[in-house]
């Protein structure tokens, strides 16, 4: 259990914001599992208050999400400020502040992971947006932008002190973006420097990194990303054996089709047939790793509806999505063949 303000956390590990992948019908598969928190894609808080299309889309909320944490980012803190009282009038039930997004074109205009070099602006930032809404308000950032400049622990006591209800570290500095390891000793400085729930991320793809990041981080959760790539019941597996008790079981090959299925129709009607369909590609490439034959097959569905895409025809993508289904339930049914084979053999 965490607790982010008021609200309570029935769980200790998160689903953590990704660009492009926690999207509405991601989010909803993953909640549909019982995860206890999903977060937003980040989204930019100029364009936020301008109420772009695809910021609209990115802040959605709907109620079998609650509580739903909504993520801003920017580096100007009467934009943030609006864009979070904006988010808390749309539904959200928690903004989340983005401190440690690497991306070049983020951190080129001072926003991300490069709010952690100028502590003063971040806390400004931070103190706008708290005062801005009466929902909690959590942070996501990195141990720093440099290993010279390890400031976590610094940033997270300021945000205590301004009125931050959560925070989440990531254990890499901005320089490693993503490479090498992350260091979950490191987030035991955060943890040691304030009283607010603490959740260590990065690297964390199944119960023994989950038991081990909460060891060395001496943390309160955790959150996972890229592990969750394909497999939307892992952070509810990882709860349940976070809580001593029996994990649901991975689904089943009959299952798996069924939510492969599903998500590619929800992608279909949330997007619309021909971004729906480009989209979900890789979702779908995404659920066949470690299957038989995944490589081929994710090979000929990247090739479907490639046409309708250029032709911007939703006549083709119509067609598309038939095929596409066909051949996902191919691929599937092969897997139980190909099973049934190894077995008599
Ligand atoms: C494709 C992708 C998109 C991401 N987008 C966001 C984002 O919008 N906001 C954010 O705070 N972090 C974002 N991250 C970082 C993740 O939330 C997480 O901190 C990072 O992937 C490390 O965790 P993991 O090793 O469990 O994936 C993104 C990461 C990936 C791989």
């Amino acid at each position: 259990m965490i607790e982010i303000g008021k609200i309570k956390i029935d769980g200790n590990a998160l689903l953590a914001p990704m660009s492009g992948v926690t999207d509405l019908p991601f989010r909803r598969l993953v909640k549909s599992f019982g995860a206890p928190l999903v977060i937003s894609e980040m989204i930019a808080s100029r364009a936020m208050i301008l109420q772009t299309k695809e910021s609209m889309k990115k802040c959605q909320v709907q109620k079998d999400q609650y509580p739903m944490s909504v993520q801003i980012a920017g580096c100007e803190p009467e934009i943030m400020a609006q864009a979070a009282k904006l988010n808390e009038d749309l539904g959200a039930d928690i903004i989340d502040i983005n401190f440690g997004c690497p991306v070049k074109k983020v951190v080129n205009s001072f926003a991300g992971s490069a709010l952690m070099k100028d502590e003063d602006l971040a806390t400004r930032i931070m103190e706008a947006v708290v005062n801005a809404v009466k929902i909690p308000v959590t942070m996501k950032m990195r141990l720093g932008w440099n290993q010279e400049n390890l400031n976590a622990p610094s940033l997270a006591k300021k945000a205590q002190e301004v009125g931050i209800k959560m925070l989440t570290v990531h254990g890499r500095t901005r320089c490693q973006m993503y490479n090498g390891n992350a260091d979950w000793q490191a987030i035991s400085r955060v943890k040691e420097a304030v009283t607010i729930p603490v959740i260590a991320n990065g690297d964390i793809k199944n119960f023994e990194n989950a038991k081990t990041a909460l060891e060395l981080s001496k943390a309160d959760g955790v959150m996972i990303g890229r592990a969750c790539y394909g497999k939307p019941w892992l952070i509810s597996q990882l709860n349940d054996q976070l809580s001593n008790k029996k994990p649901q079981p991975i689904p089943n090959l009959e299952q798996q089709l069924k939510i492969v299925l599903g998500h590619f129709n929800e992608m279909i009607e949330y997007y619309g047939v021909i971004t729906g369909i480009a989209l979900a590609k890789k979702h779908i490439g995404w659920y066949s790793s470690g299957l038989n034959c995944s490589s081929e097959f994710r090979a000929k569905i990247n090739l479907m509806g490639s046409f309708a895409t250029i032709e911007n025809s939703s006549s083709l993508a119509k067609k598309a999505i038939l095929e596409i289904c066909a051949t996902i339930e191919k691929f599937y049914e092969s897997q139980h063949n190909f099973l049934l084979k190894e077995t008599i053999n």
